[in-house]
C-alpha cells in the first residue's frame, strides 16, 4: 500500500549541483518509489485517490535516507585492546607493525564460518538504520585469500537478502599483505589479479574494487595494478587514498577513473585538481581521524572551492572507526572541516549515492527515486549534527517500507 507522509515541517531534497529543493508544510507520497511531494492539499488528494495510508509526520524534518559509502562491516571481532594501547600512546602504525591492526582481524575472520559471520553482522546492520542510514557500501578485506574474501562477500550478500539495509559490495583484497605473504608481496598481488578478482566477478559478488594505497601497505604502482585488473573485469575502482600521508593516491584515483577516493586527509592541491577534472568524488571519513587521535582533517573547504564533490562516511570498522553513526560524522565535518549542516547532509545523501554511482535511484527524493526516507525527530536540519552523538531519528522507510520507529528497528521486520 502506498504511504503519504503529511504534516512535514520541512522536506529537503538534495539537487545534483549541491543545492536543495525545499518545502515547508509539505506531504510526501511513495510506494517503493517516490510518487510525488509538494504542498499538502494537492498531494493528499492524489494519495486518497490512490488509497494510500496517511501517516502524520508530526511537524518533523524529512530527508532522503543517508547513504554511507565506505564501511567495513564484515569483521569477526572488535579490537578494543588496540584502542587501549592507543590510549597509552601507541599509534595505529605501531600496532600494525606489532602484528595487530588489520592482520589481527584477518586471523579472527579466518577462524569463523560464513554462517557465524552472518550472525555477527546482522545486529551491526540494525545500528545503521537506527541512525538514519538506508544504504551502505560494504567491503571485504579481512580475508586476504581468495576463499576468505569470497566468504566475506557471500556473507555480505546473504545479509543483504535478509536485512532491510541495502548493501553495495566492494572487493578489498588489497587491504593489507597477509601473514603468509609478508616476504613476497608481489606473489600476493599476482593472486589477487589472477585468481581473487576473476572468482569474485564470476560470482557477481562485488560492484567495486578498492585498495589501501598507503606507505608501508600498497604503493601507487601496486594499487594501479590491482585497480586496472579489477576494471578489466568490470569492477569500478575506488581507493583509500592519502590517509596517513600524501602518497599520490588522489592522482591515481583520477588516472584510473575511480568513483571516489576516500580519506584524503593529506591530499595535495595537485591531487585535488586532478580528481576534480576526472569527476572523482571526495569521500571524507572524519571519524577515523578522531578515533585514531590524529588532528589532520581533510581540507573540505579547499576541495569545494576547487570544484570537488563531497561524500561523507563512517568508515565503520573495528580498527579506526567503530561507529555506524553517520550524523556524528556530520558533526565532525562541521566542527573540524568547517562544513555547514546542509553541506554535510548533502554529502551524506546525494554525495554518497554519487560515490557509489547510484545517483539515479539513491540519495534524493525526486519522483521516481527509491523511497528511502528518514523522518528526523526535529523540525530542521541543523539539529542533526548539533545533538552530537545522540540519535535524532524518528522513522526510517526503506523502499517504502517502515523499518524504524522511534529510532528502533521493528523486530518483526528483521
Ligand atoms: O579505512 N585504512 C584502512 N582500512 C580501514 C581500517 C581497517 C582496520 O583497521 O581494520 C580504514 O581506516
Ligand atoms: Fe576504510
Amino acid at each position: 500500500m502506498p504511504t503519504c507522509l503529511i504534516n512535514i515541517a520541512r522536506l529537503l531534497n538534495p539537487r545534483e549541483n549541491g543545492t536543495w529543493e525545499e518545502l515547508e508544510s509539505a506531504a510526501l507520497l511513495f510506494d517503493e518509489r517516490v510518487v510525488a511531494w509538494g504542498e499538502q492539499g494537492e498531494v493528499l488528494e492524489k494519495a486518497q485517490r490512490g488509497g494510500a495510508q496517511i501517516v502524520d509526520a508530526g511537524n518533523r524534518l524529512v530527508t532522503p535516507g543517508l547513504v554511507d559509502s565506505h564501511t567495513h562491516p564484515a569483521f569477526a571481532e572488535p579490537r578494543a585492546g588496540e584502542f587501549e594501547l592507543r590510549c597509552q600512546g601507541k599509534s595505529y602504525k605501531d600496532i600494525a607493525a606489532l602484528g595487530g591492526g588489520i592482520r589481527s582481524s584477518v586471523r579472527a575472520l579466518r577462524a569463523i564460518s560464513e554462517d557465524e559471520l552472518v550472525e555477527r553482522m546482522l545486529p551491526r546492520l540494525d545500528r545503521f538504520l537506527e541512525y538514519g542510514t538506508t544504504t551502505i557500501e560494504a567491503k571485504s578485506g579481512y580475508g586476504l585469500s581468495t576463499t576468505e574474501e569470497l566468504k566475506q562477500l557471500c556473507a555480505i550478500k546473504r545479509c543483504g537478502e535478509t536485512h532491510p539495509l541495502e548493501m553495495i559490495p566492494t572487493l578489498l583484497a588489497a587491504h593489507e599483505v597477509p601473514d603468509e605473504y609478508r616476504s613476497n608481496k608481489a606473489q600476493y598481488l599476482d593472486l589477487i589479479v589472477n585468481e581473487t578478482i576473476p572468482s569474485v566477478v564470476e560470482r557477481k559478488l562485488a560492484r567495486f574494487c578498492d585498495v589501501f594505497c598507503e606507505e608501508g601497505v600498497f604503493s601507487v604502482e601496486e594499487s594501479r595494478r590491482v585497480l586496472e585488473a579489477g576494471k578489466k573485469h568490470g569492477l569500478i575502482p575506488k581507493l583509500h587514498a592519502d590517509q596517513l600521508s600524501d602518497t599520490g593516491g588522489a592522482k591515481l584515483a583520477a588516472e584510473v577513473g575511480a568513483a571516489s577516493a576516500d580519506h584524503l586527509d593529506h591530499v595535495s592541491d595537485e591531487g585535488i585538481e586532478r580528481m576534480v577534472r576526472a569527476g572523482v568524488v571526495f569521500n571524507l571519513l572524519p571519524g577515523a581521524v578522531l578515533f585514531l587521535g590524529l588532528n589532520r582533517y581533510p581540507d573540505a573547504r579547499r576541495i569545494l572551492k576547487m570544484g570537488g564533490s563531497l561524500a561523507l562516511s563512517t568508515d565503520f570498522n573495528p580498527g579506526s572507526s567503530p561507529t555506524q553513526n553517520l550524523p556524528l560524522m556530520m558533526t565532525l565535518a562541521g566542527s573540524f572541516c568547517q562544513l555547514s549542516p546542509r553541506e554535510t547532509l548533502w554529502a551524506a545523501t546525494r554525495g554518497g549515492a554519487r560515490a557509489l554511482r547510484l545517483e539515479d535511484r539513491l540519495g534524493h527524493l525526486t519522483p521516481g527515486a527509491q523511497a528511502d526516507v528518514t523522518v528526523w525527530d526535529c523540525a530542521e536540519e541543523r539539529q542533526i549534527p548539533y545533538w552530537y552523538g545522540m540519535n535524532q531519528v524518528h522513522q526510517v522507510y526503506k523502499r517504502g517500507r517502515l523499518i524504524i520507529v522511534n529510532g528502533k528497528i521493528i523486530p518483526s521486520d528483521i
